[in-house]
């Protein structure tokens, strides 16, 4: 069994600017770890997102960037100075209503794949990643199309997928499914370096995505859910954080729900 000190190296999150990846950045140092690289698209809310964490004494390093960028991965590895990638969280992603299907893939999907592939070779024996899903992907859609999308995807590949698709929710839906499916795919990888691997798939999370959400979806949600509420980014962070942690060392390879029961009181599975 692994022991319970954390492994050396850099946690690195990305879409850390604000929502669920500030809250995971910030329970990361709570946590104690001691040395971040937080990356986002949005520069000024990054920068200021890490100057509240420098009070906590740990080392923050920002990159501003898009991480679907051709040379993100390669810089966010250059700003990791050497050193082995400890903990990881994916959580850059834009909602439905943001952008158009082929944008979505390419956010929500295949940057989960660049980011997979870039810290693989990188991860710290007893580290681990956790890949934002969501829990729209337990929701019912096409057979065929959900098989598509649990197949290993190669880079550059989701804008073959935009018209079999059709709209930008429906892809939201499959690219969180491709997510989830990946983290499955790649944790014996992961594996093999003594790393874990796993996604998570929030429900409502209080932040700026779900107010671009359709309010009538979220007021059937919260009713048919066990907890009749959305959830705090704190309750989603303390999860990643210990997914994150050496007590999780037997974690890897799945999914785990954070959705207040949104999924089970919805019937779906
Ligand atoms: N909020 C929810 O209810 C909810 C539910 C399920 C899943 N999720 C997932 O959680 C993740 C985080 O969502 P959130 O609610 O914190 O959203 P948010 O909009 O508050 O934060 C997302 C962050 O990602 C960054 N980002 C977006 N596109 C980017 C790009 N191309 N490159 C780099 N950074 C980029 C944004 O600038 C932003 O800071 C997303 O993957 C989302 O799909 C959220």
């Amino acid at each position: 069994m692994a022991g319970q000190e954390k492994p050396q190296g850099i946690a690195i999150v990305t879409g850390a600017a604000r929502g669920i990846g500030a809250a995971c950045a910030k329970a990361l140092v709570e946590d104690g770890w001691t040395d971040l690289l937080i990356c986002d698209l949005n520069g000024d809310l990054l920068e200021e997102t890490a100057q509240k964490l420098h009070n906590s004494g740990a080392r923050i390093r920002s990159l501003a960037g898009d991480v679907t960028a051709p040379d993100f991965m390669d810089r966010m590895i250059e700003a990791c100075e050497g050193k082995p990638v400890a903990a990881a969280v994916h959580a850059a992603g834009v909602a439905p209503k943001m952008v158009d299907t082929a944008r979505m893939l390419e956010i929500n999907w295949e940057s989960a794949l660049a980011f997979t592939q870039a810290i693989k070779p990188r991860m710290a024996d007893g580290g681990a990643a956790v890949l934002i899903a969501s829990n729209t992907s337990y929701f019912p859609i096409d057979e065929d199309l959900r098989e598509a999308f649990e197949q290993p995807l190669a880079a550059g590949e989701s804008a073959a997928y935009v018209d079999r698709v059709g709209d930008s929710f429906k892809g939201y839906l499959l690219a969180k499914r491709g997510v989830r499916a990946l983290a499955k795919s790649e944790c014996v990888a992961f594996g093999e370096r003594g790393a874990r691997i796993v996604s998570v798939s929030p429900g409502l999370i209080d932040t700026e995505m779900t107010k671009e959400r359709d309010t009538e979806v979220i007021q059937k949600m919260i009713n048919e859910s066990a907890t009749k509420r959305v959830g705090d980014t704190s309750e989603l962070a303390a999860a990643i954080a210990f997914l994150l942690s050496p007590k999780a060392s037997f974690v890897t390879g799945c999914d785990l729900l954070v959705d207040g029961g949104e999924t089970a009181g919805m019937g779906y599975q």
